[in-house]
């Protein structure tokens, strides 16, 4: 027999590499907390572990950049005490974490609105892209006060301020995240599924995977299941999977 036809070529448009650039919606931090009768800040200190945790596993995976969802345009929302919380958590972790990080090569990127952000906050993001700016092995991008439609509409507003045409390609250089490629996969943990104003622009083709566990008990093997399911994915792009087996293994001239 002449191995396994069927399947064989559907295995050749399975992307087997890791992906490059990983976006993960860290969701369940307070509901981590409630269960264990705790404050939900208590979940969200854990949810900064769960991350620098996730952080080194994708470095190690060979994974090159990560994106990650802190903070959105809509938790302003939340109780004050939250909100301040979690501001408070934000400007500690940053001091805390960026000279492990800095000394693991990764460099720093915050991405969002910066208005509404305190003094306090804003030095700490300065400092942390400062001193990790020429830092090129691996990339964490922190969605902070980051909405997809603020993204899009600040993106648009840029370039009309400039009297530049709005284009996909102007408009992709535009967006907050024009420094890094698409990511391949977007996860959310904490069992919805839904994109709440993440990556809107950038997802187009992202490949979802969304996982019931809470944020702060996402592992290294709830991240292996994730990467795994990704290599399970036929990416299209729009073609057909005949089109994408003939590119991959073009006709050989007799
Ligand atoms: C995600 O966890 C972190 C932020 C939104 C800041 P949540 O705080 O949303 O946790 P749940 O969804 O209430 O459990
Ligand atoms: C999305 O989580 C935002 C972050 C993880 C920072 P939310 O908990 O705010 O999302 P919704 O409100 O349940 O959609
Ligand atoms: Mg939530």
């Amino acid at each position: 027999m002449k191995g396994n036809v069927l399947f064989a070529p559907l295995a050749l448009n399975m992307p087997a590499t890791v992906p490059h650039h990983i976006a993960i919606v860290m969701d369940g931090n307070g509901r981590w907390a409630s269960k264990r009768f705790l404050p939900r800040i208590v979940g969200h200190k854990q949810g900064i572990d769960s991350l620098k945790r996730c952080v080194k596993a994708c470095a190690r995976r060979g994974v090159k950049v990560l994106t990650v969802f802190a903070f959105s345009s809509e938790n302003w929302s939340r109780p004050a005490d939250e909100v301040t919380g979690l501001m408070d958590l934000l400007a500690m972790a940053v001091g805390r974490e960026v000279p492990q990080l800095h000394a693991d090569g990764v460099r720093l990127h915050f991405v969002g609105d910066r208005s509404g952000l305190s003094v306090n906050v804003l030095a700490g993001i300065a400092r942390a892209e400062s001193t990790t700016q020429d830092n090129s092995s691996f990339i964490l991008n922190i969605c902070f006060n980051y909405g997809g439609r603020w993204d899009i509409a600040q993106a648009a507003a840029q370039l009309a301020s400039q009297g530049l045409p709005l284009t996909e390609d102007s408009m992709n250089k535009a967006m907050a995240l024009a420094h890094v490629a698409d990511p391949d996969l977007v996860i959310r943990t904490g069992g919805e599924q839904r994109i709440s104003n993440f990556l809107l622009w950038q997802s187009a083709y992202s490949e979802f995977f969304f996982s019931d566990k809470l944020w702060p008990d996402f592992d290294q093997a709830a991240l292996e299941e994730a990467i795994s399911a990704y290599q399970q994915r036929e990416r299209r792009f729009g073609k057909t999977s005949a089109q994408l087996q003939s590119e991959a293994s073009p006709p050989t001239e007799t």
